[in-house]
């Protein structure tokens, strides 16, 4: 009777550590990310956009810089310029067909953070962090693909280095930082990333 129980308890405790296992491979599968570049349902180009046609980033992304993030532009975006240019190309046509559908655009993510980590653009925006320190040249890239691999050190050790001037809005802060004549380090709290 105790036997078989204890028998039982290893079993589970097998699991647990099978299941840990299964956990660490998987976040270190995660984590060698940086190429990542999956076909998108629509062959969209940074390239063409943002590079030789010089759209800002923030005009297709808007709202990364507030609180309100929805970085993925919605198809009006889009059609704010292809109910003209290229209009009679097949795939603008099929753009407008999914915009008149009502029909978002699968897109398929590149970067992705675990639902347990906090990040919002925001903050680095105000601190003047470029989008291309952490996403690379995307003006460059035709397809869009994975530049670094956001595992906690790469945050921990951006947050450690690069010190910063307070946003404007930060008055405070920004006037003391500048009182002392020196700038502030990003914080490495536990509690900054996670809750
Ligand atoms: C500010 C204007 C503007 C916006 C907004 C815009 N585009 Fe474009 N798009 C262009 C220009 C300009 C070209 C290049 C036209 C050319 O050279 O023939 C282009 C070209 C393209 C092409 C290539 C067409 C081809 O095969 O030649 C695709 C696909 C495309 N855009 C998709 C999109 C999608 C999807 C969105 C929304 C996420 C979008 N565009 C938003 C201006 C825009
Ligand atoms: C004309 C609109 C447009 C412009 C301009 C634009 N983007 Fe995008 N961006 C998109 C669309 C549409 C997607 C989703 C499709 C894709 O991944 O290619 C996207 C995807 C991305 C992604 C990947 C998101 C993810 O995790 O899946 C990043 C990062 C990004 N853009 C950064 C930038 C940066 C940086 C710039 C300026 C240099 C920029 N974008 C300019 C429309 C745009
Ligand atoms: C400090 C590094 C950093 C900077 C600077 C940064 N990003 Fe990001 N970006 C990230 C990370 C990390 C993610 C993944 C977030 C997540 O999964 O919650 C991301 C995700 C995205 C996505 C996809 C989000 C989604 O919901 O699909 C887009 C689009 C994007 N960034 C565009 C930009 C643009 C445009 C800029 C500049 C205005 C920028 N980023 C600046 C780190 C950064
Ligand atoms: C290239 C440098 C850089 C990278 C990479 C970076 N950060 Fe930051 N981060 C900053 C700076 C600068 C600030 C501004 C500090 C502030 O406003 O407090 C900041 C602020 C933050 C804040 C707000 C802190 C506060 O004041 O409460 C959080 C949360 C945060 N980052 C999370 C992340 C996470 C998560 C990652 C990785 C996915 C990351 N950061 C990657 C530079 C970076
Ligand atoms: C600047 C942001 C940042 C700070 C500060 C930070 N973390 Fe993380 N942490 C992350 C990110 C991003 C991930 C997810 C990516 C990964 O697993 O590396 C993560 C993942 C983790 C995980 C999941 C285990 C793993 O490796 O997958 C644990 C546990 C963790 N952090 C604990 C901590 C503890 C404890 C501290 C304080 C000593 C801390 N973190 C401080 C950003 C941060």
């Amino acid at each position: 009777m105790i036997f078989s129980r204890l028998k039982e308890r290893w079993r589970l405790v097998t699991l647990v550590a099978l299941l840990i296992v299964l956990g660490i491979w998987k976040v270190a599968m995660a984590a060698s990310n940086v190429g990542y570049s999956p076909a998108q349902p629509i062959p969209f180009s940074h390239k063409l956009h943002a590079g030789v046609n010089h759209i800002p980033c923030q005009y297709c992304h808007a709202g990364v810089d507030r609180d309100t993030e929805s970085p993925i532009p919605p198809l009006n975006v889009c059609m704010g310029c292809h109910s003209v240019v290229d209009a009679n190309k097949p795939v603008i046509q099929k753009i407008a067909a999914a915009y008149k559908a009502g029909k978002p655009i699968q897109w398929v993510r590149v970067y992705d953070l675990p639902q347990f980590v906090k990040f919002a653009h925001r903050w680095h925006i105000a601190a003047g962090v470029a989008c291309q320190t952490c996403h690379g040249p995307v003006q460059d890239m035709n397809q869009i693909r994975q530049y670094r691999e956001f595992v906690m050190g790469e945050c921990i050790a951006c947050h450690r280095s690069q010190t910063y001037l307070p946003a404007p809005a930060d008055k405070v802060h920004r006037n003391l930082a500048t009182y002392h004549g020196h700038e502030v380090n990003a914080k490495t709290e536990c509690s900054t990333c996670h809750n």
